[in-house]
């Protein structure tokens, strides 16, 4: 824990390098396949590739890395969800320090969202599957459907920073968020 000079408030880490740099690589590089993705040839193929690789590596940190990189600590089961959901609507969520149990199925349907595009784009480039308009049209509507995902944890990430007076943004940069004060959930 430390304390921020300015403001004199107790801050920690919560996001990890791996967890950052993770974050705004796949963002930058699905930002660029979105562009090229008119254009086919190798360009678009390896700014594509290159998130599921990271998107891979993230899984395996999701078992492996610190406590809130960790999908336990962040997944919870349909009821609790469900609950806070209505909490939200309520204007009455408790502040998570961590992923909130909405943003936790949120991060689970943007890797599956960047995996399986990338996944479909690659699988359209073999001599296997080469071709095939349906592929085509599969990589292009994941494409869109997770932009359409993208979109939503953009508001999601705003209506919290909102709701509780903290800049997630800022903290998914540098990593540091409030220390936990009840009523907040760790
Ligand atoms: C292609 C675009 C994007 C993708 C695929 C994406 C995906 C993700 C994922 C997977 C996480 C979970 C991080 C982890 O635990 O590893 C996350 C968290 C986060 N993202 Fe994004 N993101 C995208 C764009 C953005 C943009 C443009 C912003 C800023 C406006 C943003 C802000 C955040 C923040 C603040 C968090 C932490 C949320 C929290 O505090 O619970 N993301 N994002
Ligand atoms: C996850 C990141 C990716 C995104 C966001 C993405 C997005 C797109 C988009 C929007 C299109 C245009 C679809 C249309 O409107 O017809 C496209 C086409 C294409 N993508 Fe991707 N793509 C990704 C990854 C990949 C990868 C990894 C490969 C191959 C290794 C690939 C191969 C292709 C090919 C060959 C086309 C052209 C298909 C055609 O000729 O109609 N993409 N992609």
């Amino acid at each position: 824990m430390s304390t921020d000079a300015t403001a004199h408030v107790a801050t920690t880490r919560v996001w990890d390098l791996v967890v950052r740099a993770g974050h705004w690589c796949v963002a930058g590089l699905m930002a660029l396949a979105w562009f090229t993705g008119g254009m086919s040839g190798e360009l678009h193929e390896w700014l594509g590739l290159l998130p599921l690789v990271l998107v891979m590596l993230r899984l395996a940190w999701g078992f492996v890395g610190p406590r809130h990189a960790r999908f336990r600590q962040f997944l919870h089961g349909p009821r609790a969800t469900w609950a806070y959901a209505r909490d939200v609507w309520g204007h009455r969520a408790p502040r998570h320090v961590g992923h909130n149990p909405l943003g936790g199925w949120m991060v689970v349907a943007l890797l599956v969202g960047v995996g399986c595009t990338a996944l479909t784009g690659w699988l359209y480039t073999t001599d296997w599957l080469w071709g095939y308009a349906w592929l085509d049209q599969l990589h292009a509507t994941l494409a869109w459907g997770t932009l359409g995902l993208v979109v939503l944890h953009v508001a999601g990430v705003l209506h919290s920073s909102l709701a509780h007076r903290e800049n997630l943004v800022a903290a998914m940069w540098h990593g540091r968020k409030r220390v936990a004060q009840p009523p907040d959930v760790d």
